[in-house]
């Protein structure tokens, strides 16, 4: 049966193979991105690839979380049910800067926009039956720290350290809804897709520019095969019914002492709660 699955990041890398994927197996594929132009062209080409099913496409940036109230919004209006929510925008930065919210860039794209697309689209996705969330999180979320004095790193900001950071918090998010989803059908699990040559360590360090395009050319993968672990947890009926895991390559894996660690889970989603302007879980909406 054709699925309604949003994609975020859907305009290159791993998204764009995911909803290419997806639109072959014939379902619904609504793509998100922030490049209007850019969206545009990886809508045509799946189009092009899948001309019998329906392609639908929405804008918003994720640095902004104005823009994903309004995106979810426009969702929530358009689709009466939502059958996969596929959480892959994401972006890393070199230096440190703040959104216009005043939060650090890599953790409010990275983790804040996908929390709070995600809690505004939580009911319709619960009301659709076995609905699926899925997000892109990554290996690094091993390395991942959580300090609530600092969580924008004014303090020792480097790259990889809030790229971590930002995976660790898609983990503890995902293991946290897959606890408020128990007793619904609806499921949530993460995935690390792989090492993958996308457009993603453009923002990288200059100087390790050189070093990476060796990398990238003999030993990542490519987005469509970085794309099909996100294809495989958005559809396959294998994972039916399974939630809260961290998947590579197709299996099922421990993830970090830190990211089973419920309390500061729970913290962080409180946290969350409060960056994006959500009431809190524990008063009423
Ligand atoms: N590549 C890897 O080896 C690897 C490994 C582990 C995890 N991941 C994760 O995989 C996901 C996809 O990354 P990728 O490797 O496919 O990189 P990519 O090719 O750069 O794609 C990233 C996607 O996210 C979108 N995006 C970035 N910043 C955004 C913002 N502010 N607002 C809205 N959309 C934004 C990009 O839009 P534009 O097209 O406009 O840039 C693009 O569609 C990310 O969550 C990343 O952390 C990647």
């Amino acid at each position: 049966m054709s699925k309604t699955i949003i994609i975020t990041g859907a305009s290159d890398g791993i998204g764009l193979e995911a909803a290419s994927q997806l639109a072959a197996q014939g379902h619904h594929v609504v793509l998100v991105g922030r490049d209007p132009t850019k969206l545009a062209a990886a809508v045509a080409r799946v189009r092009t690839e899948s001309p019998d099913v329906a392609i639908e496409s929405f804008v918003a940036d994720f640095a902004v979380l104005e823009d994903v109230r309004r995106l979810a919004g426009e969702l929530l209006a358009a689709y009466p049910r939502i059958d996969v929510l596929v959480n892959n925008a994401g972006t890393v930065y070199d230096k440190r800067h703040l959104t216009v919210d005043g939060h650090e860039s890599t953790f409010a794209v990275n983790h804040l926009a996908c929390f709070l697309l995600t809690e505004l689209l939580f009911d319709r996705l619960v009301a659709s039956g076995p609905a699926r969330i899925v997000t892109t999180a990554s290996v690094g979320h091993y390395r991942g720290t959580m300090d609530f004095d600092d969580l924008g790193y004014e303090r020792g900001y480097q790259i990889m350290r809030a790229y971590s950071r930002s995976k660790l918090a898609n983990v503890m998010y995902t293991r946290s809804l897959a606890v408020r989803l128990a007793g619904t059908a609806a499921t949530a699990n993460c995935l690390h897709p792989g090492a993958v040559a996308t457009s993603i360590w453009a923002g990288a360090p200059a100087v390790a520019k050189p070093v990476l395009a060796v990398v990238k050319r003999f030993f990542m993968i490519s987005p469509a095969e970085g794309g099909a672990t996100l294809t495989y947890l958005a559809t396959s009926p294998e994972v039916e019914g399974l939630s809260g895991g961290y998947y590579e390559k197709n299996r099922i894996k421990e993830p970090s002492e830190l990211a089973q660690d419920d309390a500061v889970a729970g913290r962080l989603v409180e946290t969350s709660r409060e960056l994006v302007g959500l009431s809190s879980s524990r008063g009423p909406a």
